[in-house]
């Protein structure tokens, strides 16, 4: 069976790991659409893809590429109203989706306001609605990701179940000192995406970063070692910042510096 093929990608700043973000995110959309004829795609929350949201707003991929075959998703989200300032789905929504040609009915948002269980069980039953033939979950042709300086990625934060045989979870934790009652995809869904992108910056991420790559493999305490998805492609995109922890090399891993 193919193995997952990881690749490393070091970048000066923010700026530059944006742009590659973007370039990638497109070049991966444009190959779904001429493969398959549609792209899935689940985007992530934080701080860290607002600048690759906003390169992707504008010119070149505006006009480039096949929005109108493009569905969008999301690996987690808080459980707020879809106008709050901390929803996942208003931040991309806002600064990326409004401005693009992406039919409404191609929008696929987790109804964080229904409380996490109600809006868990409203989420599997959209994604069925939209999953290949033959397959329970519909499988995501790129899952955008951050990482939680503590290790977290979507909504699985250290210490939670290790989930198996469900498509989502209610998430309710207790992280930044308040409690984090979300909705997240589970590695059941997420190991069966085509491709895989992390971002990660920032020195407060160096230590969760080279533990989740070179570490002992605890994917109990660092839940982005859960995600590996098999025949997939899994790229980090790091500043150096975030990157400044990492060995020189890593077996099987594509490092560019
Ligand atoms: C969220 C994300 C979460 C995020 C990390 C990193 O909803 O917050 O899904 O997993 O990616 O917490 O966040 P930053 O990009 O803000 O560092």
């Amino acid at each position: 069976m193919k193995t997952d093929k990881l690749t490393i990608q070091v970048f000066p700043g923010s700026a530059e790991l944006s742009r590659a973000a973007a370039d990638l995110f497109a070049s991966t959309a444009q190959a779904a659409v001429s493969a398959r004829g549609r792209f899935l795609a689940a985007l992530s929350g934080g701080s860290t893809p607002r600048a690759m949201f906003d390169m992707m707003a504008k010119s070149p991929y505006l006009e480039r590429l096949p929005w109108g075959k493009m569905l969008f998703f999301w690996g987690d989200e808080r459980c707020v109203p879809s106008d709050d300032a901390e929803s996942s789905y208003n931040q991309a929504r806002t600064v990326w989706l409004a401005h693009v040609p992406v039919p409404e009915g191609n929008i696929f948002r987790i109804k964080g306001e229904l409380g996490p269980h109600a809006a868990a069980e409203d989420y599997a039953r959209q994604l069925k609605s939209v999953a290949e033939a033959g397959l329970d979950w519909p499988r995501f042709d790129l899952v955008l990701f951050g990482l939680g300086a503590d290790g977290h990625t979507a909504s699985l934060f250290p210490g939670s179940a290790d989930t198996s045989g469900v498509a989502t979870v209610a998430v309710t934790a207790h992280y930044q000192d308040r409690p984090a009652n979300r909705v997240s995809l589970t590695p059941e869904v997420f190991n069966s995406a085509r491709s895989v992108i992390f971002l990660a910056t920032g020195a407060e991420k160096a230590q969760a970063l080279a533990t989740t790559l070179t570490g002992a493999r605890e994917p109990v305490k660092y839940p982005a070692q859960r995600i590996h998805p098999a025949g997939g492609n899994i790229w980090w995109l790091v500043d150096t910042a975030a990157a400044s922890l990492l060995p020189e090399k890593i077996d099987g891993v594509v490092f560019h510096r």
